[in-house]
């Protein structure tokens, strides 16, 4: 018999969770660097002590905690995320760092003796939803980012990284990043229908599609909205109504995702014509250059939609990031480990981003994915059943100890 992880400690935890930065409708609002992240943070800090992991904080924040193998080898690393989206859900990141800890707790459980160490992690901001762009602690990490660019990232209220990571004390030392390791292992609901419309119990993730954010700003004229004729208005509000019709019509024609999910707008008054508006643009493919033609042809029509109505327009992009194919070995490892459990598995790829994403750049990596009820996040009714995170975190528990317990080198 396989060892299994502790299902009844796990939801504990999770649910433990869920009431930090509890909304309405069963969801979490934890935005990084927040009160509510901090408290988050006390509270996995003191879990990973209480497993007897010898814990510590880097310059970014990521959290770690280790357990000693044998020898002094590389260590597995397994983790994910502890922020939220403003109106997320109870299991996004969420299930990664407490099955990583779950893991941990199944080893002592069980006396585990490992050759190599093993270290979980909880990255900071994966989210990206208060300071923009999304993973910048495994990017830091792994060298996309230089840490002057990250801590002077601001949130929309202006309130930079470093000031808010030293505020709420989870500023660490440089030095505590994680270097030389063996892989990386990352458990994550699916966020999408394909499991739960295939009945399927574990997806096996082969990648994860590239990615670009940008933010356009159009600038018209703001005036009454009482005295001023339809025909004399330079109304940015309107006139970006239009570009973001023409960006979901290119979206469908040409098979990529595209999502406008943040705007503002100024004066913002129910008397006003809009006079500016900020808004993002989100757009994935698992095809670099197909991302980029289509993101051309958007560029294209926004800039001829703004001349048309004589407004200015500004394309800024603030983030991009290629398509990843994680590990093979590690792909056929978890694939073969699920099936030793008879659980049905699917191949796929990733739609959302996550930190295996940059940790691929400086070990191999690979995720298992669960189902999602209805295919749902990013939002407070996202649901994976208890049976669902059982048998993803096994397949954790199994993949770690399996690559803890030998001298099995990954190509
Ligand atoms: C992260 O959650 C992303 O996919 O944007
Ligand atoms: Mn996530
Ligand atoms: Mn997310």
């Amino acid at each position: 018999m396989k060892k299994q992880i502790n299902i009844e400690r796990l939801k504990n935890t999770i649910n433990k969770s869920a009431e930090i930065g509890k909304i309405p409708g069963n969801g979490l609002r934890r935005l990084a660097l927040t009160d509510e992240d901090k408290a988050m943070r006390d509270l996995f800090l003191s879990w990973m002590q209480e497993a007897n992991l010898e814990t510590r904080i880097d310059d970014l924040g990521n959290m770690y905690g280790r357990r000693e193998g044998k020898e002094d080898l590389s260590p597995i690393v397994i983790g994910s995320h502890l922020d939220t989206q403003p109106n997320g859900g109870r299991f996004d990141g969420i299930l990664g760092v407490l099955s990583a800890l779950e893991v941990i707790q199944t080893l002592n459980d069980y006396n585990v003796e490992t050759l190599r160490p093993i270290e979980i992690i909880n990255f900071t901001n994966e989210e990206g939803a208060r300071f923009e762009p999304p993973m910048i602690a495994s990017g830091g990490l792994s060298g996309n980012f230089e840490k002057e660019y990250i801590y002077n990232l601001t949130d929309q209220e202006g309130n930079r990284f470093e000031d808010e990571l030293t505020r709420i004390g989870y500023k660490g030392k440089m030095k505590n990043r994680i270097q030389n390791i063996h892989s990386y292992l990352e458990l994550h609901i699916e966020q999408g229908p394909i499991l739960e419309n295939e009945a399927m119990d574990i997806g096996i993730v082969e990648g994860i599609q590239g990615m670009e954010w940008m933010e356009v700003k159009v600038k018209g004229e703001s005036s009454h909205a009482g005295s001023t004729p339809m025909h004399l208005r330079k109304d940015a509000l309107t006139v970006s109504a239009k570009m973001i019709n023409i960006i979901e019509d290119l979206a469908i024609e040409h098979g990529v995702v595209a999502t406008v999910g943040r705007l503002s707008l100024e004066p913002n008054a129910t008397n006003s014509v809009p006079g500016e508006v900020i808004f993002s643009l989100d757009v994935r493919h698992f095809e670099d250059n197909k991302r980029k033609n289509v993101i051309n042809k958007m560029k294209q029509k926004i800039v001829e939609i703004a001349s048309y109505y004589k407004l200015e327009v500004e394309i800024q992009c603030l983030w991009e990031v290629p398509a990843v194919e994680f590990n093979s070995n590690i792909i056929n490892l978890i694939e073969e480990t699920a099936k030793s459990n008879d659980y049905s598995i699917q191949r796929l790829p990733s739609g959302a981003g996550h930190d295996a994403k940059y940790m691929q750049d400086i070990a191999p990596s690979g995720m298992i994915f669960v189902p999602s009820v209805d295919g749902k996040s990013h939002i407070e009714s996202e649901l994976t059943l208890d049976k669902d995170i059982e048998q993803g975190a096994n397949v954790l528990y199994q993949v770690t100890e399996y690559l803890a317990r030998f001298e099995y080198s990954i190509q």
